[in-house]
């Protein structure tokens, strides 16, 4: 038993929809969550810049004593999972158990994939899915306005700018037939409906939240590190800007209030010694 907190990290309030799937599967543990919400969005930065970020959120959450860091985030998951697997404690990212959900779940193998322009760049959830799949067919498209679109709220699908750049990414993919799409980037769910109403009823949309609090509870029973104290975890939420109405809009990606304060906390000067 290990009754420290899980470390969830992201480039700003996305990762919270992984947080809402971790509450779901493992509701005795104690969660400290990071955005660096002052740095958002980390998909158009270049590789050195977005390890450079990895590496400083990583030993922000070492320092709050976690046991385990989920990268909940498309890109840094992407661009650099070899910090991550440099951590001195078991760390994970979105890509492999996102891209082996949606292999297990598209009836005909032709995947679709959304993400910021660096994770596509990077071909990560495309090399995932090739490794199981090996003759699937795979189409990719960065959608760099969806970050500044969910960032904002702008998640209704009465939304006009929100729906015309839906179906200026989308259309194509629909076009091409797939049947399961893959939501590659951790603000993505919360278009869920937007993009559904684009693809039409019938695509699969697969997000990370669901398939990667799976896999951290299955690491974290493997290495018998469950918080077995049999009360309800706690969340610390700590930003590194406070976005206007964070109380709102981080509400909209946990689907519940945030208890508690939620700290800002000067990531770069914290975590550059
Ligand atoms: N949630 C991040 C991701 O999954 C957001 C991307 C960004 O900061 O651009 O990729």
């Amino acid at each position: 038993m290990d009754n420290r907190p899980i470390g969830v990290f992201d480039s700003g309030l996305g990762g919270l929809t992984v947080v809402r799937q971790l509450l779901r599967k493992l509701p005795g543990e104690d969660i400290v969550y990071f955005g660096d919400t002052g740095r958002v969005p980390y998909g158009t930065r270049s590789p050195e810049t977005i390890e450079k970020y990895t590496r400083q959120d990583s030993r922000f959450l070492l320092s709050r004593d976690v046991k385990m860091i989920i990268a909940a985030c498309g890109t840094v998951s992407s661009v650099a999972p070899h910090i991550l697997r440099e951590l001195p404690v078991p760390a994970m990212g979105v890509v492999d158990p996102t891209a082996d959900a949606a292999v297990k779940a598209s009836p005909s193998g032709r995947i679709g994939i959304l993400g910021t322009p660096a994770t596509i760049r990077s071909a990560s959830f495309e090399r995932r899915i090739r490794e199981v799949r090996p003759e699937a067919e795979v189409h990719a498209v960065a959608c760099p306005l969806f970050v500044p679109l969910v960032e904002n709220g702008w998640i209704e699908l009465d939304n006009e700018a929100t729906v015309a750049a839906a179906r200026r990414y989308l259309e194509p993919l629909a076009a091409k037939g797939v049947d399961t799409l893959i939501l590659g980037c951790t603000h993505y769910p919360l278009l869920a409906p937007v993009i559904s109403a684009v693809m039409g009823p019938d695509v699969i949309l697969v997000d990370s939240g669901e398939a990667c609090a799976a896999l951290c509870a299955e690491r974290l029973e493997q290495d018998d590190a469950l918080n077995r104290t049999k009360r309800a975890g706690m969340c610390h939420f700590y930003v590194s800007d406070l976005p206007d109405d964070f109380t709102h809009v981080a509400r909209m990606f946990l689907g519940r209030d945030v208890d508690g304060d939620t700290e800002r906390v000067d990531i770069e000067t914290l975590t550059d010694a």
